[in-house]
């Protein structure tokens, strides 16, 4: 039988800059590693002021010029069936996860915690580029991709 798969949530605050790229990285990755099967994606924001929106212009560009396409993607918040939808519900920095942790229902079963815990070392925070240049969404791409290589690593070896 087929193991169910792996459903991964990845949430920032508006679902515009980091948990979409962090989900077009993560999908790119599987498509690599042909584990596109194994897992279900799919991101949010502990905000609502973006939904409905694509990701933002900036995000956009910088992921497509490193062969991102986040085109798709329309903006969504946190909803309390996310609790049950995923197994996994990694957030960008310690306020989302802090918003996660305070509204998550006790029954939850799914593991909630920073994206970059993954890797022993580094920031623990993904920062947040909405406010400020070009370099901060290179920046957020370089870690996205790096903690993304790292979460494959571990969950095809275990
Ligand atoms: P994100 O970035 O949480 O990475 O999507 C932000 C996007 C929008 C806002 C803040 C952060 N905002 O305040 O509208």
């Amino acid at each position: 039988m087929t193991p169910a798969p792996t459903r991964v949530l990845f949430v920032c605050l508006g679902n515009i800059c980091r948990s979409p790229t962090a989900q077009g990285v993560f999908e790119a990755r599987l498509h690599e590693r042909g584990l596109q099967q194994n897992f279900v994606v799919d991101s949010a924001g502990t905000g609502g002021y973006h939904t409905g929106e694509s990701p933002d212009k900036r995000a956009t560009a910088a992921a497509r010029k490193r062969g991102y396409d986040l085109s798709v993607q329309r903006a969504r918040a946190v909803r309390d069936s996310d609790f049950v939808d995923f197994d996994l519900i990694l957030a960008m920095d310690k306020s989302n996860l802090q918003n996660l942790l305070a509204r998550a229902p006790a029954s939850t079963q799914a593991r909630i915690q920073l994206f970059m815990s993954i890797l022993p070392q580094g920031p623990e925070e993904v920062p947040d580029p909405y406010f400020g240049g070009a370099d901060g969404f290179e920046q957020v791409l370089d870690m996205l991709e790096q903690a993304a290589d790292a979460w494959l690593d571990q969950q095809v070896q275990s």
